[in-house]
């Protein structure tokens, strides 16, 4: 396995640097050729830079009406589960799963069938909160409810909880481990293009909120890194992947 040199481990990387990064590739890869985008588990808001890439159509699959309804982006939109959504080879050229697969009950078959759907050198797109990391440990074994309770209160989403409104239960089955993610895209036939780790946005709306909570949260994080021998950074809550499918992208150039 290679991998390109974005996919080098940064540090202290925020998620804006990294979906800059992200973006970057995705707007490089594709130029100026027309794309097919589907967007699984979408929801009402995009992380793609849709006025830099040429679009025909993104097609938003999601399980939740209310979330549909207040899809601005799209105008393909389907109810419907995308670990069951199944579309021939050659559907699309771009994928985005992206705060989805923490949600999933069997994110390999919704992955194995995202490989399915994409033309020959296609790029699947995921972005997912890392279940290893001090945030993603506490959403694990903390009840629905109490993260309810945090958007609400801590985090002032008025609408949280409410059907159609996040947060959604969280599964995190085992494969929504980074590593474990990577090599069974690998094994799919994706090649790892890019990968980035980054602070969990929840430790500046946590701090913004209530400073001493914040301080606090960092200060016991700081504790279990150093727990780790500075082998982990635990304020790493969320991650980028971006894999491609083995294949030449001619074929897709050559359908537009
Ligand atoms: C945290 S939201 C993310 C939405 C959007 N991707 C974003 O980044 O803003 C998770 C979304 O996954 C959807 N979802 C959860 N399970 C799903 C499933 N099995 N099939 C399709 N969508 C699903 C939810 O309805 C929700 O819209």
């Amino acid at each position: 396995m290679s991998f390109s040199p974005l996919h080098r481990k940064l540090k202290a990387v925020t998620q804006e640097s990294s979906l800059r990064a992200a973006q970057t590739y995705l707007t490089d890869h594709f130029g100026d050729s027309s794309i097919m985008v589907y967007e699984a588990g979408g929801g009402s808001d995009s992380y793609l830079p849709l006025d830099r890439l040429q679009v025909t159509n993104v097609l938003v699959v999601d399980i939740d009406f209310g979330q549909l309804k207040r899809n601005e982006y799209s105008k393909w939109k389907v109810k419907g589960d995308v670990q069951s959504c199944a579309f021939k080879e050659g559907s699309f050229d771009l994928i985005v799963c992206y705060n989805v697969i923490e949600h999933l009950d069997a994110p390999d078959a919704a992955i194995r069938l995202f490989y399915e759907a994409l033309a020959p050198g296609g790029l699947l797109f995921i972005g997912a909160p890392n279940p290893s990391s001090l945030t993603g440990l506490i959403t694990k074994y903390t009840p629905h409810l109490l993260h309810v309770a945090y958007y609400k209160y801590l985090r002032g989403w008025e609408d949280a909880g409410k059907p159609g409104f996040a947060p959604f239960p969280t599964v995190y089955s085992p494969i929504v481990k980074p590593e474990r993610l990577k090599k069974f895209c690998v094994e799919l036939g994706f090649h790892i293009e890019y990968f980035c780790e980054y602070r969990s946005s929840h430790y500046a709306s946590i701090e913004e909120s209530n400073p001493l909570l914040g301080r606090l949260l960092i200060g016991l994080t700081g504790v279990l890194n150093a727990m780790t021998f500075g082998t982990r950074d635990l304020t790493n809550g969320d991650y980028h992947l971006i894999a491609r499918k083995s294949g030449s992208t001619l074929s897709r150039r050559a359908r537009v």
